[in-house]
């Protein structure tokens, strides 16, 4: 026998009402997808938005009131303090040669404690060994991705004043 004469099978005809059944369970229409689509896009673009504009900080604001961080410090002498907000650690330190200096203490690569080595007069994260130029917030060595960013420190006769950060 031929395989076009008895092999195929008559079929009933798809009525109207079937089809639309079909496509009522579609789980996602077309319009559905175009929807999620505009929408996802929408909320990308304003997050995108909100990061260049700044709305999105890690810590603080940057522009805390003024913080007494230390009455004075010798040359070599480092103290510990937080600033802008409780949360964010940060050192200041009276160089060898007379200059203040403020930096976070949130190491930038993993975010452990940097630490004031007098002796070897830089910052040293113990987690991975990394290490800071103490003058610049540069990275000398290791892991971490990017320099120390800076705390802003004012001296009066009153102390050593935390006045602004870059973050
Ligand atoms: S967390 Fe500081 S070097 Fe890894």
């Amino acid at each position: 026998m031929g395989r076009g004469s008895g092999g195929l099978k008559h079929r009933p005809p798809v009525d109207r009402a079937q089809l639309e059944r079909i496509r009522a369970d579609t789980p996602v229409t077309r319009r559905d997808y175009l929807r999620i689509l505009v929408t996802v896009s929408a909320g990308l673009a304003a997050g995108a938005a909100g990061v260049a504009v700044g709305l999105f900080r890690r810590h603080g604001s940057g522009t805390a009131a003024p913080a007494k961080v230390a009455d004075r410090l010798e040359p070599g002498q480092a103290v510990a303090f937080r600033y802008p907000g409780e949360d964010d650690r940060a050192l200041a330190i009276r160089l060898p040669d007379g200059r203040l200096v403020g930096w976070s203490a949130v190491c930038t690569h993993l975010a452990c404690a940097v630490l004031w080595r007098e002796e070897d007069n830089q910052l040293e994260c113990p987690c991975h060994d990394g290490v800071f130029d103490p003058v610049t917030g540069e990275v000398v060595a290791g892991p971490p991705p990017r320099p120390l960013p800076r705390v802003e420190l004012r001296e009066d006769a009153r102390g050593i004043w935390a006045v602004g950060s870059d973050w």
